[in-house]
């Protein structure tokens, strides 16, 4: 049976925000942050990290969800995708969905993470009004493709290109929860954008509807629908695998270094030349000059696509004390990883979330850091930790420990279902098979993909079941015709 491991207590969280509000608001410089830190971090160790805090279950929890009245589904599926070029959709796979099974949910079911309760922020706008077919033709513009699951059927109507494999493996995610659940996922017509930034403007929309558009995260001045990003199911193009297991590795990698053997200096690797923020952190770099205590390193993806990924192993990258987190064009998929290393992840202040992060809270999660101070704030936390150094484990523990237990692909999976499902109960009309859809399936995806892109999918399809899988595959998954699925259960 799942537990749910609450960290998370309302009228702390908001002692936290506001001690982070005043070091936001500051312009007293350094000696107020310092302070004010202090201040944070002693209350912290205090009230927080303490077992019996952490176990508190709150009445609040989200409960629709965890109506598991049995363990995810997790039936064999068989992946036939004999020699045609374009395979057909075993459609006896997909189940109509039952309306007794989405009504008969049980009372006694395991709270969720609190992440959860932002479904229903995020679908706020739309709560009184509710969404109409004209409110969706309205998103259109924006969208990548659009998504409709009609009796336990996917389809889509693709619009432009995204970056990269993002939409294969949102989709890909989206079957396996159709496939996790049968005759669970509702009815649903809904628009996707698979771009970085979020763009239905809060400002813009005061006084009319926004259309619904989903994508990976938003801000505080829009209104799109945030929904868990590709990179859950794998980002083939960096070679970064499926989470469930790459959390596995950066596990096991973490305890090969013990925390205070490692660097006593905060790391960062990344692309640098995406943001303003990101350049301006490099300055912080250890120089002939100044040690601020921070080392940087401008991840040349070019280079380590070329090289074979050999120096940009994530779960290599827990070999010091501290992580820094710092957004991109928008949030960035790499808060996950940055977070699972046991070390405490500062976060240069951040703009963007995405479906998880909100329920991330500054110093017990995190330590946040200045964005207009970056290099004396990195200094100062760096040689706080080093000097409080129980602390400082303490909130890498649970910056772990949030994203190995609150983050499991369970929890992803189940916070689609219970998004997907709200999401349905607002639509005003019936969804129907748009004209230029195509049917999506694990065969119409899988067969013919190569690479990466297939072994990535492959070992996600391979998590729900490994052990019961069938794998048929007249074409052979791999190249040396090892059928996927027996080498993948280590
Ligand atoms: C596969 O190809 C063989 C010969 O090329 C053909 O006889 C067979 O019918 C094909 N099977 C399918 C499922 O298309
Ligand atoms: C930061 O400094 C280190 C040590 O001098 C160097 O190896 C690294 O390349 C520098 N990082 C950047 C982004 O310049």
């Amino acid at each position: 049976m799942r537990t749910c491991l609450k960290a998370m207590n309302v009228s702390l969280e908001n002692k936290a925000n506001s001690a982070v509000a005043a070091i936001r608001s500051s312009t007293k410089g350094v000696a107020v942050v310092v302070l004010t830190l202090l201040v944070l971090v002693v209350f912290i160790s205090t009230h927080w990290i303490d077992g019996t805090t952490l176990t508190t279950i709150s009445s609040k929890n989200e409960q629709v969800l965890s109506s598991h009245p049995r363990k995810p589904q997790s039936k064999p599926i068989i992946l036939a995708c004999g020699n045609q070029t374009t395979p057909v959709c075993q459609r006896s796979l997909s189940p109509s969905p039952s309306p007794s099974a989405i009504s008969s949910v049980p009372q006694s079911s395991p709270s969720c993470p609190d992440y959860f309760r932002w479904v229903h922020e995020d679908l706020r706008p739309w709560k009184s009004t509710g969404i109409t077919e004209e409110m969706v033709g309205r998103a259109r513009k924006f969208a990548t493709f659009r998504l409709v699951v009609l009796a336990g059927r996917v389809y889509v109507e693709r619009y432009r290109r995204p970056f990269q494999t993002r939409d294969v493996f949102t989709l890909w995610g989206v079957l396996q929860l159709v496939s996790r659940y049968p005759g669970r996922v509702p009815d649903l017509d809904l628009m996707f954008n698979c771009d970085d930034t979020p763009v239905v403007k809060l400002a813009d929309h005061r006084s009319s509807q926004p259309p619904p558009l989903f994508r990976y995260c938003k801000d505080d001045r829009t209104l799109d629908i945030v929904f868990p990003d590709w990179s859950f199911w794998g980002w083939a193009e960096l070679n970064i695998k499926p989470w469930e297991t790459l959390a596995n590795d950066l596990k096991q990698r973490n305890q090969r270094v013990k925390w205070r053997d490692r660097k006593p200096y905060a790391y960062w690797k990344g692309n640098p030349w995406v943001s303003d923020s990101r350049r301006d952190l490099i300055k912080c770099n250890v120089s002939k000059h100044h040690d601020w205590k921070a080392r940087l390193y401008d991840q040349n993806w070019d280079r380590e696509i070329k090289q074979g990924f050999r120096n940009s192993n994530l779960a290599n990258q827990c070999d010091h004390r501290y992580k820094i987190y710092i957004e991109g064009r928008a949030w960035s998929v790499s808060q996950k990883y940055i977070l699972a290393c046991d070390s405490p992840a500062f976060f240069v202040k951040t703009h963007f979330h995405d479906f998880f992060s909100r329920a991330l809270i500054p110093g017990l999660h995190f330590w946040p850091i200045r964005e207009d101070d970056k290099c004396r704030s990195i200094r100062f936390a760096v040689d706080w930790g080093n000097e409080h150094q129980q602390e400082a484990q303490e909130m890498g523990r649970a910056g772990s420990s949030f994203v190995q237990e609150e983050l499991k692909m369970d929890y992803v999976y189940d916070y689609m279902l219970h998004l997907l499902t709200e999401y349905a109960k607002l639509l005003r009309y019936e969804p129907a098979v748009p004209e230029k859809a195509t049917e999506l399936c694990s065969e119409s995806m899988a067969c013919p993909a190569t690479g990466l892109v297939k072994e990535f999918l492959m070992e996600v399809d391979g998590e729900v079941d490994a052990r019961r899988r069938a794998v048929r595959d007249a074409s052979t998954l791999r190249s040396g015709g090892v059928p996927s699925g027996a080498g993948e259960e280590s």
